[in-house]
């Protein structure tokens, strides 16, 4: 991290932003005067050990007597991993009835797309572009949990991810600030809930900051991320957050420009408390103030507290750092008891909000009914449903549910219960998920022969003889290949992001059987399936769907379901391209179609190459755009026109357009608005996200639509470090995805 910033540039930049934007709140949290008064009047009849203690955060899950003792006396301010309703109510019960001062637990999980009803990864609720519905399922996943005594989830994760190599891709909502920020408005809003009360389970924006673009895609590996590119891509969707009312933060596991993030000063107290004034809780990742010492940025335990402290984190997951030497470090003169009342107070602040001095315990009769209920089931459906993209069809979609005789379904997916949950579905249950194949069972009974090939993704075979001799009875083919939940997540990078084993000869044998083939992919990141595309008729892609997958699924290759997903990261046509994404900046040679290396002859000399940015052997584009899906209809954009040619910097801009739906089936489009700076202090991106929506329409229906982007939104931080929208020449396209339609131009002075 570079600490370019001064004081003065820190004021500028909060001014800026506060003329734009709404007035800075007093509390980002929402706490009043009288919230602080009850958390001064309990911090003021705490010892300095019951303040330390409070800073300590345990993996339970086990024996309650484990931590007894601890909780007695006040060494244990929030646990997690306890799901347990009876145990978390015996844990809350010690902190209540047996310590000195009675202050409950925060109790924490890892509650990240869906409690037991699992809702599809985060990537794919951002496939969805549909914050409304992606609130309603962080709502579902906080009744859920709540239900079973769970306040706290270390969820949403906002960080951008532009390599698809890295394993968490599948956590975040892939490579755009603009989506990720409203994608996490929505998740906070869910987890939260509108109203504070027994439902609402504060959320935890992580990893704070830049995890995302760990060096070559590798888990936990560094990142040297500028403080311009931090300010403009990837701090912006944790300040929406903030804004939005996220009770607590999660410091990251990297280092930037050398700085690991738990001792970072600069992005925790000077930008998140200093500029954007968040009083809520920071929590360090699993042991990443311990992992200080590995990185090599401090001697021992005692060290890494004092940094940490320092920093501004207020609780330690999983290292004791603060709870073995925060008190010597208090003796000593070294830490400042005002410094760890500073934390107590954030942490405090949050338990009061969340009502659990009043509401310590849950109801542990009432908890199972809460689970998977119908409307839970159908939000998480729904969801499967406008996360999955349609990526080719050449009119094989939708199937005639009609005319079907004998449906082939074949592919280590089709029948991956667990699987299909993707990362972070701890509490999703295996017997509650309906896979493809059982959803295809139950609609059409005795119509379906199911031959899987593979059993799972990395298996060889050298033949396919059961699956062809099926394929050759069949009327369609169904394949459902991907990756197992296991290839992504956390650690979990790969090198290689091709289907694995033997799927693409898979694919390969059953289109030899001359029969229509629909394939579906169930994966937590895009995988480079360039290669697939010519051996099917139509390819489906669902990320990891969650528990309603399978029906999800057949409804959509069945025509009830019209699908409308659209890629939230760009498809690479293969990995060497990583890291590519749509928003780059222009370079001083853009590649502009030039020859590639198989397209002229192996004696023709190097000036045959063109001199641009690009691969020789791949060219510069990927397989597919940011932001593109097809749907079973089509739509035509017309009349696109802005309401003034120069705009103020004050002003909002209106552009108008016509939207038709020009095909034969109802259907929904994302449309998005794309914005570029032709020139600015900086080199600015080609093209930026500014808005989207979806709209549905009839066939043949037309609509008349306008949308409305506040000049104040085109700012970025330039030269001079300064937050602000410079004057100058834009373009600004309205369409179905980020590589497609024709530029206005427009003027800001
Ligand atoms: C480590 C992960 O990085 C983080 O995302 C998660 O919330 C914590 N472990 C707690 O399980």
């Amino acid at each position: 991290m570079k600490h370019i910033r001064n004081l003065t540039l820190a004021t500028a930049i909060c001014s800026v932003l506060l003329s734009c934007q709404e007035k800075k709140a007093e509390s980002t949290i929402g706490a009043d005067a009288a919230v602080e008064a009850r958390v001064e009047q309990i911090l003021s009849q705490m010892t300095l050990a019951e303040k330390i203690g409070q800073m300590n955060q345990v993996s339970a899950g086990g024996d309650v007597a484990i931590y007894a003792d601890a909780l007695r006396k006040g060494q244990i301010g929030s646990i997690l991993n306890e799901v347990d309703p009876v145990k978390i109510n015996e844990y809350q019960r010690i902190c209540m009835e047996e310590s000195r001062l009675g202050i409950p637990l925060l109790v924490a999980r890892d509650v990240i797309h869906g409690y037991h009803t699992v809702f599809p990864i985060p990537l794919g609720l951002a496939a969805t572009f549909d914050p409304a519905l992606v609130e309603e399922g962080a709502r579902v996943a906080a009744l859920e949990a709540t239900a079973q005594g769970i306040r706290w989830t270390f969820s949403p994760m906002l960080d951008i991810a532009r390599d698809p190599r890295w394993g968490r891709i599948a956590e975040g909502s892939g490579e755009d600030t603009f989506l990720d920020a409203r994608m996490a408005e929505a998740m906070v809003h869910g987890y939260q809930g509108r109203e504070a009360d027994t439902t609402s389970m504060a959320a935890c924006i992580k990893h704070f900051v830049g995890y995302g673009a760990a060096e070559g895609g590798r888990d936990y590996n560094s990142t040297f991320l500028t403080e311009r590119q931090l300010r403009n891509v990837y701090l912006p969707p944790f300040e929406a957050a903030v804004k939005a009312g996220a009770m607590t933060l999660m410091t990251s596991f990297n280092d930037n420009d050398g700085v690991p993030s738990t001792g970072n000063t600069f992005v925790v107290k000077d930008v998140l408390r200093g500029e954007w004034g968040f009083d809520g809780l920071v929590v360090t990742d699993w042991n990443s103030m311990g992992e200080m010492i590995a990185h090599g940025f401090g001697v021992d335990r005692k060290d890494v507290a004092e940094k940490a402290l320092e920093a501004g984190v207020d609780m330690d997951m999983m290292t004791y750092g603060f709870l073995s030497h925060l008190e010597e470090l208090v003796r000593s003169g070294a830490v400042k008891e005002s410094a760890i009342n500073q934390a107590v107070r954030n942490i405090l602040r949050v338990k009061v909000l969340l009502g659990l001095f009043e509401h310590p315990y849950v109801d542990v009769t009432a908890g199972d009914a809460v689970q998977y209920a119908p409307e839970h089931l159908a939000a998480a459906q729904k969801s499967a449903e406008e996360s999955a993209i349609l990526l080719k069809n050449d009119g094989v979609l939708p199937l005639n549910p009609a005319s079907v005789r004998n449906i082939l379904v074949t592919g280590p997916m089709a029948d991956a219960p667990h699987d299909q949950l993707g990362t972070w579905a701890f509490d999703g249950q295996k017997n509650h998920t309906v896979t493809p194949l059982a959803a295809l069972q139950a609609r059409f009974p005795g119509k379906v022969t199911y031959v899987p090939g593979l059993t799972y993704s990395r298996e060889k075979r050298e033949r396919f003889d059961d699956v062809m001799a099926a394929a050759r009875r069949a009327d369609v083919v169904l394949v459902f290949l991907g990756e197992e939940a296991i290839l992504s997540g956390e650690a979990h990078s790969l090198a290689d992001l091709n289907l694995k084993g033997s799927q693409s000869e898979l694919l390969a044998a059953v289109k030899s059987a001359g029969k229509p083939v629909v394939a579906t992919v169930m994966a937590g990141r895009p995988l480079t399936i360039e290669r697939d595309l010519p051996n099917c008729g139509a390819l489906l892609y669902a990320f990891h769907p969650g528990t309603m997958g399978g029906p999800a699924l057949a409804n959509i290759l069945f025509g009830d379901v019209n699908p409308s997903g659209k890629t939230p990261i760009t498809f690479l046509r293969t990995v060497g391209q990583a890291p590519l994404y749509y928003s780059h900046n222009m370079t001083g040679r853009p590649y502009n179609n030039e020859t590639l290396l198989d397209e002229i002859p192996a004696e023709a000399g190097q000036t045959s190459l063109g001199n641009t940015s690009y691969y020789l052997d791949y060219g510069a584009y990927p397989l597919f755009p940011f932001g593109y899906g097809l749907s079973y209809t089509s739509f035509s954009y017309s009349g696109v026109s802005l309401d003034r040619e120069v705009y103020g910097k004050d002003d909002v801009i209106t552009v108008s357009f016509s939207l038709a739906n020009t095909g034969q089936y109802e259907g929904e489009e994302v449309v998005q608005v794309y914005v570029r700076d032709l020139v600015g202090s900086i080199t600015r991106p080609v093209k930026e996200l500014k808005h989207f929506e979806r709209v549905a329409l009839r066939p043949g229906e037309r609509r008349s639509l306008q949308v409305q982007i506040p000049v104040c939104s085109l700012a970025f931080v330039g030269l001079d470090g300064i937050k602000k929208v410079e004057p100058g020449e834009f373009q600004l396209w309205v369409a179905g995805d980020s590589a497609s339609g024709d530029p206005l131009s427009f003027k800001v002075q």
